[in-house]
């Protein structure tokens, strides 16, 4: 009875602190009570024997001695049914206590599978195909034994010189949030012990997105009120989502390095939003923490133990040291068992702890990687992702017996086709853009010319060619490239330029600070369009670039990123138009690298800047430049055309237990059927904290056929009115809120309704 009182009463206590309260597992306890504490340590050691992207200086050794020595909780960098049964067994007969391990790996967009890169994937705000294409990725990763994945990386990014916002949706915390949760839902699916599902990570909590400068794993200093309104909203809806596992990032917060951050890593992530799995370190980054000042291994790894990570990944500062910690007292003997009794139940999660050879079916491989399923999913997300920057007359679709000059360093190109952070892709299973375009228009006639390098500078293509040739050099003279691209252009109808960034030249450790298209390319453009001939650039890249002398230009852009495995198929479904483009941009683009950080979110300010857009002294704005990007968020063209109308509200007002719904007439007005993405922006006129210009609410993508039209209504609550005050309480205010329904966050606001009390 006493028991029984006492539960009642620490539930309750777990349930008022906002801790999940969380049932013990029978089969987690007792091998806890079974192990030395040297035992439980081990279980918080993932190691890399290599295979995989060493991204730190160090590889891990003698794995198998450790695996055996019961020193390993989890690999990464192993795959294939084989070799993950080789490990396990390892693991299972040969250490004293017979635990299966972790077996991880970064899968970011698809496995072998490649989709596009995950900024590009946002781009088609589709969350149904985002979490398809998650679950394509967690069958084929899974079918190779992996049942542990590094993402989804949400974190919000505004800089377009952080090499990283290739890898997460964009600057948005609303539109970052649906899609953390797709994909989490898509990777973990709806039973996790299911082996073709895997276990999720949310990455990198938290801030990572916003270091200083744009320059990777920076210094990031910001306002809590900013953290909660704009930058954690992403890794709370993975959390809520059901995330396992949450992976630390490597720079710190008010001061604090992330993997040593007990506010972040208990206070707010298990005590205030009730996570339950368990906290990784990113590569070494536990160690990285004696660089940051924080002291010496002994006294980061117990740092960081006791703020709240579980597991140490590569750097081994827990396996040398935890124990040390224990026996001076530094770190407590209960701390660790809660750390390992948190990976042991992600095993269970997982059903590992059943059968340590789920992931191990030899006959899967060949039924599900690489399936024409899976590669006709690939496909339709890069065409779903591609966003039309500009049109210039009709030079767009293009007919399928066009006679065609193919120019460009990404025209004919496998090496980059899958862009950054795909290294269980094959660069060689590509699809170039010429095979493309000859496979959808077989009476095309297409010649193809390199023109021009991707860039010309060799010391600057050695630093990108780490995993491979991504910029390869021409033998050739920059003159004579250019000469021969000019002469196939001017025997063309139509020029197709393929041009822009080399896979790594986003990505980890890839920050750049000239966001421009490189100069060896923009020769290139430059005399493609001084032959008069009609010129369509297909841009490919990893990051919003400064394309403002590009736009100047009389040529039609159609954005692809790095599209993946099926690139050049996708770029010629879009191109000859069996489908029309639909994908808007989930960052602003700026009109120079001066901008940035640049986002439509942007406040007011006491002195706003000039709605025209010229100069005012004494307003906020610049002498040399628009406050405005040179493209929104939220932006992007169609071969047809929409026209919004009859945008209103249903009711003067919503009282705070009530709901209002917000709606458009859209209509297509163009000469083709097409998808739209409806958006709608608020703006909360009187607020306790100084609330942003605009926020998304809400989207809905929308297909209309020409001369069609649709009423697309949205329903709020004052739920979705909500935003953290001064004193990070989630709240909304009674007052009035303006509105607009558009296809791109530039719109205006002409109409408004009241929140009542
Ligand atoms: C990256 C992580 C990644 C890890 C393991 C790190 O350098 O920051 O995103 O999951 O390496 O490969």
């Amino acid at each position: 009875m006493r028991n029984f009182k006492l539960s009642v009463a620490l539930l309750l206590f777990l349930g008022l602190s906002g801790l999940q309260a969380q049932e013990r597992i029978p089969e987690v306890e007792e091998l806890l009570e079974k192990m030395t504490l040297e035992e439980k340590i081990g279980q918080l050691n993932l190691l890399t024997p290599g295979g995989g992207v060493a991204t730190g200086a160090v590889v891990s050794e003698d794995v198998e001695t450790k695996i055996k020595a019961g020193n390993v909780g989890g690999v990464f960098g192993v795959s294939s049914p084989e070799k993950v049964r080789q490990a396990q067994e390892i693991a299972v007969k040969n250490s004293r206590l017979g635990i299966p391990l972790l077996i991880g790996s970064d899968i970011i967009h698809g496995y072998k599978t490649t989709y596009p890169i995950p900024l590009g994937l946002s781009s088609s705000w589709d969350l149904e195909l985002i979490k398809e294409g998650a679950q394509m990725a967690a069958k084929e990763a899974t079918a190779d034994g992996i049942n542990w994945n590094f993402s989804p990386m949400v974190d919000i990014a505004r800089d377009p010189r952080w090499g990283r916002i290739a890898e997460g949706a964009g600057e948005d915390p609303y539109l970052g949030s649906q899609i953390a949760k797709a994909m989490v839902e898509g990777y973990q699916g709806e039973d996790l012990t299911q082996p073709s599902t895997m276990m999720a990570t949310v990455k990198h909590m938290a801030l990572y997105g916003a270091p200083e400068a744009g320059r990777d794993y920076n210094t990031v200093d910001m306002s809590r009120l900013k953290m909660f309104n704009e930058y954690l909203p992403p890794y709370k809806a993975a959390v809520d989502a059901g995330v396992g596992s949450v992976m630390t990032s490597f720079n710190d917060i008010d001061g604090i390095p992330a993997s040593g951050n007990k506010w972040l890593l208990t206070d707010l992530l298990r005590e205030r939003w009730g996570f339950g799995g368990f906290v990784v370190s990113d590569y070494t980054s536990v160690n990285e923490m004696i660089a940051h000042g924080m002291g010496d291994l002994q006294d980061v790894s117990a740092m960081a133990i006791n703020a709240g990570l579980d597991m140490d990944m590569v750097g081994e500062g827990f396996l040398t040291t935890l124990k040390k910690s224990v026996e001076e007292g530094k770190v407590s003997e209960e701390q660790i068992t809660k750390a390992a009794r948190r990976i042991l139940e992600a095993k269970h999660k997982l059903g590992l702890l059943n059968d340590p050879y789920l992931y191990s079916d030899e006959s899967r491989p060949e039924k599900d990687i690489l399936t024409d399923e899976n590669r006709s999913l690939a496909r339709k997300a890069a065409t779903r992702s591609f966003v039309l920057l500009k049109k210039h007359e009709n030079t767009l679709p293009l007919a399928k017996d066009a006679n065609i000059a193919l120019i460009g360093p990404l025209a004919n190109n496998k090496n980059n086709m899958l862009g950054t952070w795909a290294p269980t892709g094959n660069t060689e299973l590509s699809i170039p853009v010429l095979e493309g375009l000859e496979n959808v228009a077989p009476d095309a006639e297409v010649t193809y010319a390199k023109g021009a390098n991707i860039a010309d500078d060799s010391t600057f293509a050695k630093k990108v060619n780490v995993f491979g040739k991504r910029i390869e050099i021409d033998e050739r003279t920059p003159e004579a490239m250019l000469k021969e691209a000019v002469e196939v252009a001017n025997n063309s109808d139509v020029v197709v330029a393929v041009v822009g960034e080399a896979s790594e030249m986003s990505g980890e450790a890839a920050s750049r600070t000239d966001i421009t298209i490189p100069d060896s390319q923009k020769k290139l453009i430059n005399k493609l369009v001084a032959t008069g001939k009609p010129v369509v650039l297909v841009l490919m890249s990893g990051r919003p670039l400064d394309i403002s002398e590009e736009m100047a230009l009389p040529v039609s852009i159609l954005q692809a990123w790095h599209p993946g495995v099926e690139a050049g198929n996708a770029v010629a479904d879009v191109l000859f138009g069996d489908y029309n483009p639909s994908g808007k941009l989930t960052n602003s683009w700026p009109r120079s690298v001066g901008q940035v950080p640049i986002h439509y979110r942007m406040k007011t300010t006491g002195r706003p800047g000039p709605e025209s857009g010229e100069f005012q002294k004494f307003k906020t704005n610049y002498l040399d430049s628009p406050n405005s990007p040179l493209l929104p968020f939220g932006f992007g063209l169609s071969y047809t055309t929409f026209e919004y109308s009859d945008i209103k509200a249903s009711a003067d007002s919503l009282n705070a237990d009530g709901s209002i719904q917000l709606s458009a007439r859209v209509t297509n007005t163009g000469n083709y059927d097409g998808e739209e993405i409806v958006q709608l922006y608020t703006h909360d006129l009187v607020r306790s904290v100084t609330p942003p210009g605009k926020e998304l609410k809400g989207f809905q993508k929308i297909f209309l056929k020409k001369g069609e039209s649709k009423t697309v209504s949205f329903t709020i609550t004052p739920e979705d009115l909500k935003f953290y005050n001064s004193q990070i309480e989630y709240v909304f205010e009674p007052g009035e809120f303006e509105f607009f329904i558009a296809g791109s966050s530039d719109g205006r606001f002409e109409n408004s309704f009241e929140l009542k009390e």
